[in-house]
């Protein structure tokens, strides 16, 4: 692979003010990130420099009119401190997926790939090694055409950088089915990962906090009772010995990376029957009367598994009783932060051992 990614780096770096034990999650930032620029048709420029503002023109489109997407993927260190990546490859083609959803130039998955390896490869000593915790990488492309008027910009600018974080949820989370508001709609954009759907998500979010609830869990738009997922996850019910998750759709949920890998590790290492299929909240409120429902997981790559211990659906309110470590949530917690230490066999070859950048000293 030949891509040129010209790199400077930071004279001045901050690694020894972290402390890695009380990372409070997209707080802290390592030294350097990756930019590049597309103009006249192609991407170009790529450079990776230290960690900075970066200047815009008030009129830059993506401020205006939302044409914005991003990825959150991890690095983790394996047992002897070599940094890996988890499935590095599908975050590439979700950020290309999003790009076409939203009128955006797709951005080259060998660059994409390089400028993730250089990047932290050079800012390795950021990755937290404790359990449960990463280095969360953050690309993100916007338009910056410098522009009033609604037209897909004919400029973008692409960037990635890099948090050290701990567990995005610490606890079992309350789920509020949210009756009213609505993320997705057939047709709409709710498969893409892009700013506007989480803007769309606060007011509902935070009106559920307020009634004691962590996050929302949104249902279809027509009939307000098919599950879609979670405002940061995709969800998963466990009801007697059958796993069951929505499918994943061209327009109404995120197609999660940790989705896909929750589907493999319930069908290759466990007996459960796992069903991806439409799933009706009165199904769920079915199975709980019934006793049936086992329990609720939340999957994604910052929250990677988190526990439900609570869904309010109307009038009816589910409790479910913590299953500990007999729980599949926690088994399969288990599976993936093993796998991204490097503890457990890489079977499904996901793990991406980071390249470490062949630095010119006469480079700054
Ligand atoms: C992720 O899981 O990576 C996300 O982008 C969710 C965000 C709330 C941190």
């Amino acid at each position: 692979m030949d891509v040129n990614i010209s790199i400077r780096r930071t004279q001045h770096s901050r690694l020894s003010e972290i402390d890695f034990s009380s990372l409070q999650f997209g707080k802290h930032f390592s030294d350097h990130m990756f930019l590049a620029d597309y103009k006249d048709g192609k991407w170009g420029d790529f450079r990776i420099v230290p960690f900075d503002y970066i200047p815009m023109h008030p009129s830059i489109m993506a401020l205006h009119y939302g044409q914005s997407i991003f990825e959150g993927m991890k690095a983790t260190k394996s047992q002897d401190g070599s940094p890996l990546f988890f499935r590095p490859e599908m975050h590439a083609l979700r950020l290309n997926r999003s790009a076409e959803r939203m009128c955006m130039p797709t951005f080259p998955e060998d660059v994409f790939l390089e400028a993730i390896h250089a990047l932290v490869g050079l800012d390795g000593g950021w990755i937290p090694p404790q359990e449960g915790s990463a280095l969360y990488i953050r690309p993100l492309m916007y338009a910056s055409d410098e522009f009033l008027g609604v037209k897909p910009s004919e400029n973008y600018s692409f960037l990635i950088f890099t948090c050290p974080v701990g567990p995005y949820y610490t606890k079992r989370i309350n789920l509020w089915a949210e009756p009213h508001y609505i993320r997705a709609a057939p047709g709409g954009v709710g498969a893409a990962k892009t700013a506007g759907n989480y803007a769309a998500a606060m007011l509902p979010s935070k009106l559920a906090q307020e009634k004691g609830y962590d996050q929302v869990l949104w249902l279809d738009a027509i009939h307000h009772n098919y599950v879609q997922e979670v405002g940061t996850m995709n969800i998963f019910f466990v009801i007697e010995n059958k796993v069951i998750t929505p499918p994943i759709s061209e327009d109404t949920i995120l197609h999660g990376i940790t989705r896909d890998s929750v589907l493999t590790i319930l069908r290759e290492e466990t007996d459960y029957q796992v069903e991806e299929r439409p799933l009706r909240m009165d199904e769920v409120v079915e199975a709980y009367r019934k006793g049936e429902l086992k329990e609720c997981f939340g999957s994604g790559t910052a929250a990677v598994i988190a526990d439900v211990v609570r869904i309010t659906f109307g009038e009816v309110d589910m409790n479910l009783p913590d299953r500990a470590e007999d729980s599949l949530g926690r088994f399969v917690k288990n599976y993936l932060n093993q796998l991204r230490a490097g503890l457990r066999p890489d079977k499904f070859g996901w793990i991406v051992p980071v390249r470490m950048p062949q630095l010119d000293p006469s480079i700054s």
